[in-house]
């Protein structure tokens, strides 16, 4: 017997049988800095069934973790807790291997199985609260719509207190270790959050509710199993989990700012470190993010807690330089609430970046601090003023938030 890509027990008759994506860096737009996974569980109860697949082209390395448990034919039941192709890519491949008696998803996850794959096999819905008994083990499933999109939902082991919760409480991050106990918290920590910033953030207000049932549930929770990255086996790694999740769907603000902007002439640099040293000498924790190394997904993750967020952009061809359109236009979508913000840039002919940019912050509603700074092509020192007095005002208004 083959001892690669083997499955991975997590208790007594549940075994991890998902895939390690080491060379993803891109996720739709997302930088995956740290690859990811794609977490599937093998259920062998008398009915063996499977949660979840993974991403198409990693069916082989799924049916070899499988197999090396249970021959695949013999998978009775298969759960689709969330169709996003992550985790729904290679269904209907399995589906065609192993012909499971049934395949199970929430309604609104039959619609959008679907409309992804027209398939020819049956789906059978389930709703809130409805029970599967597969002999030896039930499991229990609870809608968490719009965490991550309308069919999600999460499957409750009773017996081993088991939440397999597909997106939810996952992070991007490739590795061998299982449980996030096993690696750094700071590590686990970030990725958790650059997750949340990137893929939740929008959706807050039902990953509030869905804490809110998951508490009313009065379910207890030994191991929760999300889909991507560890999993949390730990009392203090599940309140840890649950307890972040709290405070990022509230998007507490702190008196953190950050500066993004790009440069073509190394002009609006030089007027980001002014804002900088303002906001500094204000009070202000300070992250300046020029785009040439920044990452529009890193300045959705420092956005997760920050209280303002400050622009700066020359002007090309009568617009805002296209970097921070990418990246403000990015950051929209993930609706971060109650922040403050200010515009600064270099031109050289006529300097409509700053109104492009303060235009993005208000589609935003972000509350600009302050009149725009700006500088024709290269700043000077009364130039820099204004920019290092545009930081001060914006820590000022922060500090004024916190009291
Ligand atoms: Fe991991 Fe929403 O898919």
């Amino acid at each position: 017997m083959s001892h690669v890509l083997q499955a991975q027990q997590v208790v007594d008759g549940v075994y991890w049988v998902g895939a390690i994506d080491w060379a993803i860096r891109n996720f739709h737009g997302y930088a995956t800095s740290r690859g990811t996974t794609y977490n599937a569980f093998l259920v062998m109860a008398e009915k063996v069934t499977l949660v979840d697949t993974v991403k198409a082209p990693f069916h082989d390395e799924m049916l070899s973790r499988i197999a090396s448990v249970v021959d695949p034919e013999k998978i009775d039941v298969i759960i689709s807790n969330h169709s996003e192709m992550d985790h729904s890519g290679c269904l209907p491949r399995i589906v065609e291997q192993v012909k499971p008696a049934e395949i199970y998803a929430s309604t609104a996850g039959q619609k959008a199985l679907a409309e992804h794959f027209r398939p020819s096999f049956e789906i059978t819905a389930v709703k809130e609260g409805d029970v599967v008994d597969l002999g030896g083990k039930t499991v229990q499933f609870m809608e968490t719509k719009m965490c991550h999109w309308p069919d999600s939902m999460v499957s409750y082991l009773a017996e081993d207190k088991l939440l397999f919760s597909q997106d939810a409480f996952g992070m991007h991050l490739a590795s061998y270790e299982r449980y996030a106990d096993e690696l750094p918290a700071w590590l686990t920590e970030h990725e958790a959050g650059k997750y949340y910033a990137n893929i939740l953030l929008p959706l807050s207000r039902f990953v509030a509710k869905t804490l809110e049932k998951i508490q009313a549930s009065g379910l207890e929770f030994r191991i929760v199993a999300p889909d991507h990255g560890p999993m949390h086996r730990t009392p203090e790694d599940i309140a840890r989990v649950l307890g972040w999740y709290e405070r990022w769907a509230a998007q507490k603000r702190t008196n953190k700012a950050i500066v993004v902007y790009d440069t073509m002439w190394q002009s609006t640099p030089k007027m980001a470190s002014a804002v900088g040293d303002g906001l500094a000498a204000g009070g202000a924790k300070v992250k300046l993010m020029p785009l040439s190394g920044c990452h529009r997904s890193d300045v959705a993750t420092e956005l997760l807690d920050a209280g303002a967020l400050v622009v700066g952009a020359p002007t090309i061809n009568n617009t805002m330089y296209p970097t921070l359109a990418d990246a403000l236009t990015y950051v929209r979508g993930l609706k971060p609430a109650g922040l403050i913000g200010g515009v600064f840039g270099s031109y050289g002919w006529s300097g409509e970046s700053t109104r492009d940019l303060a235009a993005e912050l208000e589609r935003m509603n972000v509350e600009i601090i302050g009149e725009p700074a700006k500088a024709k092509y290269v700043p000077s020192g009364d130039d820099l003023e204004p920019c290092y007095q545009l930081g001060l005002r914006i820590a000022e208004a922060l500090a004024q938030r916190a009291t």
